[in-house]
């Protein structure tokens, strides 16, 4: 099964100069809270905007670079590496958005944080189809003087 998991704003960016165009550190513990002990699979620039790999859970890099490597992650040069993988177990998606566009059509469920919000972005998601997608649990974050933002965490699964 593959879930997606992403934070996007009022307009559908998720990013900003291989960056979060936003600083939101509860989305980052509900990120951590959700992938940890997981597999997460990301696109080499997503990766490229972390400091190396995150820690417990396994990290996979999708690339098309054969000669690509990076401490304690693990590398896949297709689609269909991650397809076979997702049939296994589930695998968490985590961007950006070329990632997220090669697998939009195999993803089941979306952990998605919405911010109340408009940012300057350059990458961006769809939006999910009112027909295709049921919101199965909302849940409010709380503001406070780190958290600035008002957000939301949604789960959303394509209906069958
Ligand atoms: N708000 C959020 O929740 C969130 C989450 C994640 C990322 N982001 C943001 O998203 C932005 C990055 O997104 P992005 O779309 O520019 O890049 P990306 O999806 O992270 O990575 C793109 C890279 O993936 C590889 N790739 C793409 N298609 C492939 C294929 N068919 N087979 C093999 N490898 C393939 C290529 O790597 P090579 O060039 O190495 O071949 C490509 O350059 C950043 O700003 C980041 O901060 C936001």
């Amino acid at each position: 099964m593959i879930t997606f998991v992403y934070a996007r704003d009022q307009a559908y960016g998720i990013g900003k100069n291989n960056d979060m165009p936003w600083h939101l550190p509860a989305d980052l513990k509900h990120f951590k809270q959700t992938t940890t002990g997981k597999t997460i699979v990301m696109g080499r620039k997503t990766f490229d905007s972390m400091n190396g790999p995150l820690p417990n859970r396994r990290n996979i890099v999708l690339t098309r670079n054969r000669s690509f490597t990076a401490a304690d992650t693990d590398v896949v040069y297709s689609v269909d590496d991650v397809l076979a993988l997702s049939k296994e177990q589930e695998v968490f998606v985590i961007g950006g958005t070329e990632i997220f566009n090669l697998f939009w059509n195999h993803c089941d469920k979306q952990i998605v944080t919405v911010i109340e919000d408009t940012f300057d972005a350059d990458t961006f998601v769809p939006a999910l189809k009112d027909d295709e997608w049921e919101l199965v649990e909302a849940v409010a974050g709380t503001m406070d003087e780190k958290n600035r933002y008002p957000h939301e965490y949604r789960t959303y699964v394509r209906k069958t």
